[in-house]
């Protein structure tokens, strides 16, 4: 029997492909410090269980394909606060912000469609697009220009009839960039002029360094009918199991149809949207704390990274990711013999490749992200391990 070419045309998680070789080491004995996978070891507010517990009902029902209203208008009060307007019917909520992109690439795209994605990206928009046919285009950023986007021309020359949209995650997963304001301004005039949706990816919101404000995509105006915001809790309040994300635009038309796809799906998990409501609930100094504790992380890394010889890498202002070039010639073959070969004291890392960031052949085979997801002591002790484990490898 034979399988779809579709199947076969999709890429395994970067991510999670290494995942076997890391069970084996620990089955073994070895501690793995994991740095990644983006799954913070934050606890998750008391507050997600506590509304669980206190729903009251006999039988756990299907949701409203549409979510839960209590959920959807947690959210739109999320976005109230920074002058965002959405009514009930402009947000759906998805499973994860996963579901919210796979749902937005099939209601825009006919497959063999474009969406072009600055890359390096989150490698599971390979899937999220992969899945429906569609093509991501990249637009190359440089670690020397902060990930930043190229000038206009450059994205510009990218475009073909069959561009629908473009997609981006604000704060950057593996970057750790934020966007500027000439950058979210120019996304929305090469939108306009060649009628594009943007798609802003927006699951670290809130957790942006150094004093930046880390703006919403909804703060720019004049593209309301072309802007979908997607969410999630899973970053933002630590709760990835959760599975809970948000599709959040103003064009009727697309929510209307998409609504298609959440009926045939029938819902999202019920408890956890109630779950979730809570979190969105949760104040402002919230989000801050944490904010705080990613940016004390950060420095941990950042500082450690400049001090290991050959290790190049630009300062995070947001997320909780770092795409480091590494003196190797192929990133992933290091972090699988970190994972077999190198422990000091029974302990090892275990870091992401980078070049399945990158949809550019070539690119990132000497990279590597970083998550920085562990407390400050364990990303301290990370950062020794990695630093030791270059210099065996490189004397091997
Ligand atoms: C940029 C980005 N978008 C979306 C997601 C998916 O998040 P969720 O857990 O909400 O599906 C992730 C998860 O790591 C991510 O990094």
């Amino acid at each position: 029997m034979k399988l779809s070419s579709r199947i076969h045309a999709m890429q395994e998680s970067p991510v999670r492909k290494l995942v076997p070789i890391a069970q084996k080491v620990k089955q073994n004995g070895k501690k793995v410090y994991h740095l990644n996978i983006g799954q913070p070891d934050i606890e998750t507010p008391s507050v997600f269980m506590e509304a669980i517990k206190n729903y009251d009902s006999r039988v756990i029902k299907y949701s409203f394909s549409q979510g839960e209203p209590v959920l959807i208008d947690a959210i739109r009060d999320y976005f109230k606060k920074d002058g965002i307007i959405f009514d009930k019917d402009d947000i759906l909520i998805t499973n994860g912000g996963s579901e919210a992109i796979s749902f937005c690439a099939i209601a825009i795209c006919d497959p063999g469609d474009e969406i072009l994605v600055p890359e390096p990206f989150y490698t599971n928009y390979n899937g999220f697009t992969g899945e429906s046919n569609v093509n991501i285009v990249p637009i190359t950023t440089k670690a020397k220009d902060g990930f930043h986007l190229p000038k206009k021309e450059e994205i510009v020359k990218l475009i073909t009839p069959r561009t629908k949209a473009i997609l981006f995650s604000n704060p950057g997963n593996p970057t750790g960039t934020i966007l500027r304001l000439d950058e979210m301004e120019m996304i929305k005039e090469i939108a306009i002029e060649h009628d594009l949706f943007i798609i802003s990816d927006e699951v670290y919101r809130g957790m942006a360094f150094d004093g930046l404000e880390g703006l919403s995509m909804g703060s720019i105006k004049g593209i309301d009918d072309r802007l979908i915001i997607t969410e999630s809790v899973s970053k933002r309040y630590s709760a990835c199991g959760a599975r809970i994300g948000a599709i959040c635009s103003h064009n009727k038309g697309l929510t209307k149809e998409i609504m298609k796809l959440c009926q045939a799906r029938l819902c999202v998990a019920t408890l956890e949207q109630i779950g979730a409501a809570a979190l969105y609930q949760l104040p402002q100094s919230y989000t801050n704390e944490i904010r705080d504790e990613y940016q004390a992380r950060r420095d941990v890394v950042y500082e450690a990274l400049q001090k290991i010889p050959g290790v190049v890498c630009e300062q995070p202002k947001g997320a909780f990711y770092v795409v480091v070039k590494l003196p190797v010639e192929n990133a992933e073959d290091f972090i699988i013999w970190m994972l077999e070969e190198f422990e000091i004291d029974g302990e090892t890392i275990m870091l992401a490749p980078a070049d399945g960031f990158y949809a550019t052949p070539g690119l990132g085979i000497d990279e590597a992200r970083i998550a920085y997801v562990l407390n400050v002591e364990d990303m301290k002790r990370a950062m020794y391990i990695l630093e030791k484990g270059l210099i065996a490898y490189n004397q091997r």
